[in-house]
């Protein structure tokens, strides 16, 4: 058990996703609760930023409140910070947690920590691996980001690749929303998927053995060329052989980077690292090369605020607390070693 001194409260707003958590020393998750506004924009075929910012306003007070109660936590009492993500995201919707964190750490005199939410994903794929050797390869795999990184420590990342074009769970969500399968897209291709032959159209590979950057906006004028060439094609045919192409691409580059860098092991981070097909070929890849792999749990891939209290937590040990002018950025980068 940690000491309550350590404990920080995370705020996760940078998209649809409304969360809050309570995290006792970096690693010990005492509550973490997601409001996901998925069906607030199903009808739209996408997050409509607008809507995001007002629904993040209705919700975030009450969804704060239960991650307190769950933690056993009687309003700021107890707590060590307040760390909430300033970016990447949507601005509106950024606005709303770093507003609200700032001014519950100053109501309860507390520090308040501001997060990079790509820095939030690698630490959520490390919240169950304590004991990793470094350096680890890190996919990080989501909505708006296709990164590999060699992970030599928190705080330390170096950039091996990326996406050149969309982001993977962006072409979920496209090849989702063309076949009318609806949104958000990963989690609806995949149940397609299931019932689906991986085998039935092959797509397009791009830059498998081409270096480490990634392109998956081929991959998605394929599949619509293909469909229309063969409208008797299953949705679930499309979805398998569609997924089975990102899977493909996605294991292949991370495996070279791993070698390439004699990584101790593999890493999956972000939404699309919660698809079961890229889990299971991950595994084997590792099992392959003889590296372990550090799958996160299901809870730990998608957006939430654990992950937000994790990282604030080491860089309020590292790097000391934010300032409370310091704003949000729709842009931040992660930040790379130099
Ligand atoms: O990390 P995340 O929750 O939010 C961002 O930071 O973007 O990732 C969301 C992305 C969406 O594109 C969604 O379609 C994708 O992750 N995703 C999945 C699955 N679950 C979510 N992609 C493939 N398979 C899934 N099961
Ligand atoms: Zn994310």
């Amino acid at each position: 058990m940690t000491g309550p001194s350590a404990l920080v409260l995370g705020i996760e707003t940078s998209c649809d996703d409304t969360a809050a958590a309570v995290v006792g020393g970096g690693g010990e998750v005492l509550s973490s609760v997601v409001s996901s506004q998925g069906n607030l924009h199903a009808s739209y075929g996408g997050v409509v930023p607008e809507l995001a910012g007002r629904a993040h306003l209705e919700l975030l007070t009450p969804v704060i409140a239960e991650a307190l109660g769950q933690a056993g936590l009687v309003g700021g009492r107890g707590l060590r910070a307040v760390a909430a993500t300033t970016g990447p995201g949507l601005i509106g919707s950024l606005l709303v947690g770093v507003s609200e964190a700032k001014a519950l750490a100053l109501a309860w005199g507390l520090p308040f920590v501001g997060v990079n939410h790509l820095e939030g994903h690698l630490f959520a794929a490390l919240l169950d691996h304590p004991g990793v050797e470094w350096p680890v390869t890190v996919l990080l795999v989501s909505g708006g980001h296709t990164l590999l990184v060699s992970m030599e420590g928190p705080g330390r990342y170096r950039l091996l690749g990326q996406t050149l074009d969309d982001a993977a769970g962006e072409a979920f969500d496209k090849v989702a929303r063309f076949l009318g399968l609806g949104y958000p897209g990963g989690p609806v291709i995949e149940r397609a998927a299931s019932h689906g032959d991986p085998a039935a159209f092959s797509f397009p590979r791009a830059m498998v053995g081409d270096g480490l950057d990634f392109s998956f906006s081929g991959l998605k004028t394929a599949v619509v060329h293909a469909v229309r060439r063969r409208p008797e094609a299953t949705d679930e045919d499309v979805a398998a052989s569609f997924q089975q192409a990102v899977v493909d691409v996605l294991v292949a580059k991370t495996a070279a980077a791993a070698q390439s860098t004699g990584a101790t092991g593999m890493c999956l981070a972000g939404g699309v690292s919660a698809n079961g097909a890229l889990r299971a070929a991950f595994a084997e890849s590792g099992r392959e090369l003889g590296l372990p792999t550090y799958l996160p749990s299901r809870a730990m891939c998608t957006d939430n605020a654990a992950m937000i209290a994790a990282a604030g937590w080491w860089q309020l040990e590292h790097l000391g607390p934010t300032a409370l002018d310091a704003g949000a950025d729709p842009n931040l980068r992660l930040p790379l070693l130099g």
